[in-house]
């Protein structure tokens, strides 16, 4: 049965331990609670839009070019830290503004989601952490305060933008990976934004548009760093400013705004 859009707006999302979740994980989630990850998985725990594809296709592009012997499985989670895992997570982080300027226009082409109203309706449902996912100031903080506690290799979008490669070789040294310099460049022409958007396996091309709507906002967008620029007024810039300062107090982390 083909869904509409109109069903799209309808979506009902469920809470679990008072972070929003669409209704089918919210259904599986003894599942999820019960996983085991294996000791040599790798879990990639993204804030939703800051990049998770992109990892994805880093990390698989380094295994397929890696020791054939030594596979490893990753697993894309967006959840917050708040159940600890067996194995070496992976949190990528992208700026806020960024984030939500890319989530915004994933909610208008994604039926799955519910529709995200007006930028400004979306401004508030995000700031209040009313988002699949929940809340992008826990996720960030909570992945940040626990990554010296345990294995954990923290990306952030707009250090892989600036400098892929050496972001890449973190990559590859953090799996045990020990690729020479021609295929390390050949992961970062084959990752690029440019590469990626023509490639059906990581372009959504292949998913139904009555699932994603790529004629409302392709799934491969802009790729780039600083769009927030072009969707905030310089109110809202404001307000946000001062409610991250409230929320993110006592962290280190520092988010590169503009390339
Ligand atoms: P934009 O909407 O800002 O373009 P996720 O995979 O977590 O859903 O994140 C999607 C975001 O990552 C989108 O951001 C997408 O364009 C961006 N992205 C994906 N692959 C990328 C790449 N190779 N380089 C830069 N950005 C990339």
């Amino acid at each position: 049965m083909a869904l509409t859009s109109e069903l799209g707006k309808q979506i009902k999302l469920k809470e679990v331990e008072g972070t929003l979740l669409q209704s089918a994980t919210v259904d599986n989630w003894s599942q999820i609670q019960s996983f085991e990850a294996k000791p040599d998985d790798l879990l990639i725990c993204t804030y939703p839009k800051a990049g998770t594809t992109w990892i994805q296709e880093i990390v698989d592009m380094i295994e397929q070019n890696g020791d054939v012997e030594k596979c490893q499985r990753a697993i894309i989670q967006h959840r917050h830290p708040f159940i600890e895992w067996a194995r070496p997570p992976q949190p990528s982080a992208r700026n806020a503004k960024d984030c939500m300027v890319s989530y915004y226009h994933f909610q208008r082409m994604n039926h799955m989601l519910p529709d995200p109203g007006t930028w400004e309706e979306y401004f508030e449902t995000f700031i209040n952490g009313k988002v699949v996912w929940g809340s992008w100031f826990d996720h960030v903080k909570g992945w940040w305060e626990m990554k010296d506690r345990h294995q954990i290799l923290f990306l952030f979008y707009e250090d892989i933008k600036r400098d892929p490669k050496h972001e890449i070789r973190k990559v590859m040294q953090f799996m045990g990976k020990n690729l020479d310099e021609t295929v390390l460049d050949k992961i970062v022409q084959e990752t690029s934004f440019e590469k990626m958007k023509e490639n059906p396996m990581t372009n959504r091309s292949t998913v139904s548009k009555s699932i994603m709507d790529q004629s409302i906002s392709s799934f491969m967008r802009k790729g780039t760093v600083g769009d927030w620029k072009n969707h905030f007024t310089v109110a809202q810039n404001e307000r946000f400013d001062d409610i991250y300062r409230k929320k993110m107090e006592g962290t280190s982390i520092n988010f590169c705004m503009e390339l």
